[in-house]
């Protein structure tokens, strides 16, 4: 996805070890359709030269403030004129020191104290001078300032020592930076999401389940982060990286993910059921696995529907129920939010299998059936947001039958 298209962002990179990663940064911005112009301070240049991120990025480089190739002589003034970010990764705690205080000795300072544009830092220091009281007191006048801080990581450091400091890694600095650009439609809400499948034993090495990636209720996820919400993330078992920014909870079984719900449930505005809980359980779990036989049979007994538990409390939060059908989408997921009174069931035919990173999702309100464009799952997610918000910025009673 051409995330960043039409963007165009300085990328500062100063003085630290963690300069190698902001050559991986560059090529991804670059990958993500970004114009990037890159400034370099005198030490940064240190650790990584012009020429990697002139090659990288097909563009000069900048790193003196009496550079003669600007028109005017004046790339502290130029830079950051049409700039829609400066991004300073690496920051090091003396440059952090320097911005906090309005200094302007050197081309990058120049151009952050001169922009007009929002300013973006990934810190990277050993960590006793990330805890070191200055910087703390620097960071938080320049989260007061209005500057934007990612990270840091807290690992093992280029010194060897291991603690808070290190700079996140390229890939998790460009999925902050999307997320800054996203609307922040959710500020402030607490959004609680099932995502994944159940798994339910019938013996210790056996068990009944749904096909489920997962990879929607994550998406989600990171699409409510994105857009400003505190979320919980009550997840199966799949295999998938946590967005950044949420928080997870791992459960194997309806009744486990049921308990975590309801442990949750009354810290959040809206719930959004995206798991593919599996309808039934085996009555009791053999403790030794069950030997072959001619033919078997298994007992089921009915699980909890956590969704319709959920939407049924008093005060509940705003529900939002997922409808995976083979046919009839329209009247089944149309039933289901019936059936469970929800405002908004999303529902989508799963006629093209399970388990792609693509969907085409129709979503069911009290004004009826509203399709969405056939996408990548971040994007549809990012489209079920902006309904969602829309929904509950309206007043979740007149969304309701
Ligand atoms: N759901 C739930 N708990 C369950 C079953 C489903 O929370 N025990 C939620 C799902 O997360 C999803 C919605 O309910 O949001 C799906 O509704 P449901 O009618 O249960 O769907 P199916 O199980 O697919 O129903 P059916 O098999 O009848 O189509």
């Amino acid at each position: 996805m051409s995330e960043l298209h039409g963007k165009r962002v300085v990328l500062g990179v100063t003085g630290g070890v963690a300069a190698y990663k902001a050559a991986e940064l560059a090529r991804l911005l670059v990958k993500a359709g970004a114009e990037i112009d890159v400034v370099l301070t005198d030490a940064g240049a240190h650790f990584v030269g012009a020429p990697t991120f002139q090659a990288i990025t097909g563009r000069p480089v900048w790193h003196n403030l009496w550079d003669s190739r600007m028109d005017n002589a004046m790339a502290h003034i130029d830079l950051s004129r049409g700039a829609d970010v400066i991004l300073i990764a690496p920051a090091t705690a003396d440059f952090l020191a320097k911005l906090t205080h309005g200094m302007a000795d050197d081309l990058l300072s120049t151009l952050c104290l001169a922009r007009d544009c929002p300013l973006l830092v990934a810190p990277a220091m050993n960590r006793q001078m990330w805890q070191s009281p200055a910087t703390q007191r620097n960071v938080a006048q320049l989260g007061i300032d209005g500057v934007s801080v990612f990270g840091p990581a807290s690992g093992e450091q280029a010194c060897g020592e291991t603690g808070a400091g290190r700079m996140l890694e390229a890939s998790e600095i460009l999925d902050e930076l999307i997320a800054f650009f996203q609307p922040k439609l959710l500020n402030n809400q607490r959004v609680l999401i099932t995502a994944g499948p159940t798994f339910e034993a019938i013996d210790p090495v056996r068990g009944l389940t749904n096909a489920s990636s997962g990879k929607m209720g994550f998406a989600l996820a990171r699409a409510c982060v994105e857009a400003g919400a505190q979320v919980r993330l009550v997840a199966g078992p799949v295999v998938l990286d946590t967005p950044r920014g949420a928080m997870r909870i791992d459960v194997t079984s309806a009744a486990q993910m049921r308990d975590a719900v309801m442990q949750a449930v009354d810290d959040a505005d809206v719930f959004i059921g995206v798991a593919a809980v599996a309808d039934y359980r085996p009555v009791g779990n053999a403790v030794h696995k069950i030997k072959k036989t001619a033919a078997m049979s298994i007992d089921l007994v009915a699980n909890p529907d956590i969704l319709a538990e959920v939407a049924s409390r008093p005060n509940a939060p705003f529900c939002v129920g997922f409808a995976a059908e083979s046919q009839n989408l329209a009247s089944y997921a149309e039933g289901k939010r019936v059936a469970k009174k929800l405002p908004l069931v999303v529902g989508n035919l799963v006629q093209d299998g399970l388990g792609g990173d693509q969907n085409a999702v129709t979503l069911f309100d009290a004004n009826g059936a509203h399709p969405l464009s056939q996408g990548h799952k971040l994007a549809v997610a990012r489209d079920i947001v902006k309904h969602l918000a829309t929904l509950i910025s309206k007043g979740n009673s007149d969304a309701q039958n």
